[in-house]
């Protein structure tokens, strides 16, 4: 089943309850949370104690997307917070293993996020300990960026390996998804579309939801 994880980072932060209702109501599957440190990514963002705010309003699962150094000395925080999916990027985790077999400790689904020019080969060493990979379609850091379109081979090939190694994680993209090239995306094997500006930066969650989700699913 193809799930769409609409990203906060593009919402109006000072009405983010309200945010949240709507895009629920609007169809949303999930929330996707973006955390940045301003040192991995040239951005800062939330962390664990807006997040546990967040919880208590959510009624979809959080996919929470840590884009930090050291996420290891704050997995605890932020499963405590509520996230449903912990996403580490492969680029700022040196005990990669380590890191995915603690977030699955903690009882939460364990996610590996790539950004736009890692390979996936490498990642065949850790495929059977993730829940979901997530391939980066822009450089993270920002919303509102442009999709880089070397990326969807990179999809395909990790849905072949996916097959060749008889394993079940999803594969999500995030960044730059619009109306006009989620079908694209959905077609090069992508089960999970976090989409930002494409919502939030629109006038009718409902009807760009259903349109995204349409354009998913093409008849
Ligand atoms: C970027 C973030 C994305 C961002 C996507 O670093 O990881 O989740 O919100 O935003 P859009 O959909 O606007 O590209
Ligand atoms: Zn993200």
């Amino acid at each position: 089943m193809k799930l769409l994880a609409a990203s906060i980072l593009s919402a109006d932060f000072t009405r983010l309850a309200d945010e949240i209702a709507a895009v629920e109501a609007a169809g949303a599957d999930w929330l996707h949370i973006d955390v940045m440190d301003g040192h991995f990514v040239p951005n800062l963002t939330i962390g664990p104690p807006v997040i546990e705010k967040i919880k208590k309003v959510a009624k979809i699962p959080l996919d929470v997307h840590l884009m930090i150094h050291h996420a290891d000395l704050s997995l605890e925080d932020y499963t405590r917070a509520g996230a449903d999916f912990l996403s580490v990027h492969v680029e700022a985790s040196p005990h990669l293993h380590r890191s995915l077999s603690r977030i699955r400790e903690l009882g939460v689904k364990p996610s590996v996020a790539l950004n736009p020019h890692t390979p996936v080969e490498s990642m065949g060493y850790i495929l059977s300990e993730v829940e979901m990979v997530l391939l980066m379609s822009v450089n993270p850091g920002f919303g509102g960026q442009s999709f880089i379109p070397a990326v969807l081979k990179k999809a395909t090939e990790l849905k072949n390996l996916r097959d060749e190694h008889k394993l079940s994680f999803k594969i999500e993209m995030d960044g730059g998804i619009k109306a006009d090239n989620i079908s694209q995306i959905s077609q090069a094997g992508v089960d999970v579309f976090v989409v930002g500006s494409g919502i939030f930066q629109t006038k009718d969650y409902k009807t760009t939801i259903s349109t995204l989700k349409k354009n998913i699913n093409p008849q």
